[in-house]
């Protein structure tokens, strides 16, 4: 967007003012579905940062399957770098870029595993040749041979011929519940507009402040 653009979304779309907003989730929400018809790829697509146990940052993307009051959830190898940064800190941040938009949203809390039947719910959705690949990765652990991921997939495949695949042990929901959501909006002369909604904990209200771009 060059500097000298109308005040407009590239797409054409408007939510009002969201500065005026008052609730984070319901603008959220808002947003994500004007990402969703204006997004050329995944709109779910947002970046997950994570410490390690030197608290040295690790960053990667992950897909967003649901939202809402409850918090963010998306879905991962328990063992994988990621799976066992959360398991030890049980704390995380979010970031969604929606470049059709010029928009980002941060997200800041503490991350928890999700119920198991909610686990099981999603994974029988999954098409059946992605269950068996969750079943053959060891996410995030070196690669023994070129050969052993497709050995490890014709090997489940194998024993998963017939029936229902189940959920494998080691894979599951994280849910992220925020704290912290910081909406940012692309303005022109880079007068970006920024809305921080805050809270103390989980159960008490949300604090709105702008921020200086
Ligand atoms: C657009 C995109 C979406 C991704 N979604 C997921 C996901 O939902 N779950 C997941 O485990 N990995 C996903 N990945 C792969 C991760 O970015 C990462 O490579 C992998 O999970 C291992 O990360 P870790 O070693 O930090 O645990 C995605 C990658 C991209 C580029």
């Amino acid at each position: 967007m060059s500097e000298s653009a109308p005040i407009e979304h590239p797409s054409g779309l408007t939510s009002g003012d969201f500065t005026e907003a008052e609730d984070p989730l319901r603008l959220f929400a808002t947003w994500f579905e004007e990402a969703t018809r204006s997004e050329p790829r995944d709109p779910t697509a947002m970046s997950l940062a994570t410490v390690d146990a030197d608290g040295l940052p690790n960053v990667r993307m992950v897909l967003m399957k649901s939202f809402g009051e409850r918090g963010f959830v998306f879905y991962t190898n328990v063992d994988s770098k990621k799976g066992q940064e959360l398991d030890r800190d049980h704390k995380g941040a979010l970031l969604f870029h929606w470049k059709s938009l010029n928009r980002q949203v941060r997200l800041r809390g503490p991350v928890e595993r999700i119920e198991d039947a909610e686990a099981d719910a999603y994974f029988a959705t999954r098409p059946r040749l992605t269950q068996i690949g969750t079943w053959a990765s060891k996410q995030s652990a070196p690669l023994e041979s070129p050969r052993a991921f497709e050995k490890a997939i014709a090997f489940y495949a194998a024993k998963f011929v017939v029936g229902a695949i189940p959920r494998p042990p080691n894979w599951t929901g994280y849910r992220l519940r925020p704290l912290l959501i910081e909406f940012w909006q692309d303005r022109p002369f880079r007068l970006h507009d920024r809305v921080e909604f805050r809270r103390d904990t989980l159960e008490a209200p949300w604090q709105k402040t702008r921020l200086y771009p």
